[in-house]
């Protein structure tokens, strides 16, 4: 079980890195306005939703106690995050503040994920 943990954690962090990846790769676009939300962005965010949830559920399992405020602050900004990316998914470009908030929201979720234990 703990094998299968540390490979889900893995890929939790790979979510974080198309997530968060998609934002760094734009922001040259970001001073004209021109970045966007891009699939990766999108496909990192669900991945970030889909493998927190088994995470926690391998952790129950396994007699481990999360801290569930911490996850329940993690997850409703991952709902802000997904919404923002889902809905302006197919539009060519974004108002930069918006990319910054999706970054913005998912650095805050990195510092309480490895800061508050
Ligand atoms: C059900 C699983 C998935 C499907 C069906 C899927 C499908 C796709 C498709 C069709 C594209 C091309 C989109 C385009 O350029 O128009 C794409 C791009 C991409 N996907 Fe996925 N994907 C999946 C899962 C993932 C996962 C798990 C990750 C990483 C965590 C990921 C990261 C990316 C990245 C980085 C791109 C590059 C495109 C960009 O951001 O501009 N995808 N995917
Ligand atoms: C943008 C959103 C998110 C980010 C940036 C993020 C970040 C992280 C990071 C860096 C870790 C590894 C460090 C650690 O173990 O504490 C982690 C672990 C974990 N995350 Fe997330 N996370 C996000 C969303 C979620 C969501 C929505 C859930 C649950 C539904 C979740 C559940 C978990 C669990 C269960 C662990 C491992 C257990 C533990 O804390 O020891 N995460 N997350």
């Amino acid at each position: 079980m703990d094998v299968v943990i540390k490979i889900f954690v893995a890929l939790h962090i790979i979510g974080i890195a198309a997530l968060l990846g998609g934002f760094l790769a734009q922001m040259k676009s970001l001073r004209t306005g021109e970045g966007r939300m891009t699939p990766g962005m999108l496909h990192g965010a669900f991945t970030m939703l889909a493998t927190g949830i088994i995470l926690v559920g391998l952790n129950q399992a396994d007699g481990g106690d999360l801290n569930h405020i911490k996850i329940g602050i993690k997850t409703a900004v991952l709902v802000v995050i997904l919404g923002l990316v889902y809905v302006k998914r197919d539009e060519e470009k974004v108002p930069s503040g918006l990319l910054g908030a999706v970054a913005g929201l998912t650095t805050f979720n990195i510092f309480l994920a490895t800061i508050w234990t």
